[in-house]
């Protein structure tokens, strides 16, 4: 297993950044936290929208109103389970509580199997999920970073990052698919049809919404929406512990093609990249050359201006060999 960096925490084989969590923090998360039966959990390995469902789980809870997320730090309004602030907060929370979590299902409440809490897993394509990271790694203080674009997709490979290794955490989770109080989502499709994803997520919560509500939920957590929102954008986080100068939270929300100005190491947006023609040419900053370029804006797939084609196809193998006994189909899959 990897080496914890000065940054972070090795807890149960897993690296965790040392900011924000302590063994103490992670034993409370599973052993002393009391599961209620109306508590709705949504859990997401990292960079898979996490904040994106804290918008959408407040707006819906608030009947499409804004209010509340653009008064109150998405943090506060769907707080973390595993975090050094949990104990004492969460006990204190109204029902139903609203609680984020990036923990594998084995470090997961105790108290959750045999309650009726509900889970909604968001699951992100992985090859978008790595560049996500990369970008978040390298403007949040807090964390390790690897400049190399190359070394940092093997890092993620073999799950020397944050929350350990995505395969894990994934088919940890979908050993729960078939129960009633779990919900499965990706990324894709609430990217691709935001409303029926809404429409999903109220089925399962059975909290109906009408037409005015459900159309306030959609608009208030669009990318752009959320973009502005101080509440939920990380702005009100100090620049020595997030630097969106570097890379802003809400970063191209799945659109592929946007150069980003001042961050470090960079080549230039997708939208820049030469096409696979040209696959000998060499590295500039910490990214390789681009495994396609020119992407439609609006579609997932950034990780397409960031991976070689050798990259790519090594981590395609990985994957085939990691997911072929899950038996569920994801967007991304050929
Ligand atoms: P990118 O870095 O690819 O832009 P998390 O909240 O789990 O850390 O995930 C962050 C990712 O979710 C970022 O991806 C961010 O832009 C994206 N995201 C957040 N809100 C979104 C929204 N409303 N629509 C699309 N993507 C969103």
């Amino acid at each position: 297993m990897a080496d914890p960096g000065p940054r972070s925490l090795l807890y149960e084989g897993i690296l965790l950044p040392a900011l924000v969590h302590s063994a103490e923090s992670l034993r409370y998360a599973q052993l002393g936290f009391q599961v209620r039966d109306r508590d709705v959990f949504s859990v997401t390995y990292p960079k898979s929208g996490t904040t994106w469902m804290q918008e959408l789980l407040t707006l819906i809870h608030s009947d499409g109103d804004p209010r509340l997320a653009r008064s109150v730090p998405s943090w506060e309004r769907v707080p973390w389970l595993e975090q050094t602030t949990a104990a004492g907060f969460l006990e204190n929370r109204p029902c139903p509580r609203l609680i984020s979590s990036h923990l594998p299902c084995g470090l997961f409440p105790t108290s959750f199997h045999g309650s009726d809490a509900k889970v909604i897993y968001t699951v992100r394509n992985p090859k978008d999920i790595c560049v996500s990271l990369y970008y978040y790694s390298k403007m949040a203080s807090f964390l390790e970073f690897q400049e190399d674009f190359g070394e940092f997709v093997e890092l993620f490979s073999a799950g020397k990052v944050l929350f350990g290794s995505w395969f894990q955490h994934v088919k940890g989770w979908l050993g729960l698919r078939d129960r009633l109080n779990f919900l499965l989502l990706t990324y894709e499709e609430m990217h691709q049809d935001l409303r029926g994803s809404v429409e999903r997520i109220c089925r399962f919560l059975g909290k109906p919404l009408d037409v005015r509500a459900l159309d306030g939920v959609v608009e208030n957590a669009s990318f752009q929406a959320m973009k502005q929102n101080k509440m939920c954008n990380y702005s009100l986080v100090p620049e020595n512990i997030m630097d969106q100068r570097i890379s802003p939270f809400l970063r191209k929300g799945g659109r592929g093609a946007v150069p980003l100005p001042g961050s470090r190491g960079r080549c230039g947006g997708a939208a820049s990249y030469p096409s696979l023609a040209s696959p000998s040419r060499g590295r500039c900053g910490g990214l390789p050359e681009p495994h396609h370029s020119l992407l439609p804006a609006g579609v997932p797939g950034d990780w397409k201006g960031h991976f070689t084609v050798v990259q790519s196809q090594a981590f395609d193998r990985l994957y085939r060999e990691q997911m072929q006994d899950v038996g569920v189909r994801f967007p991304w899959d050929e």
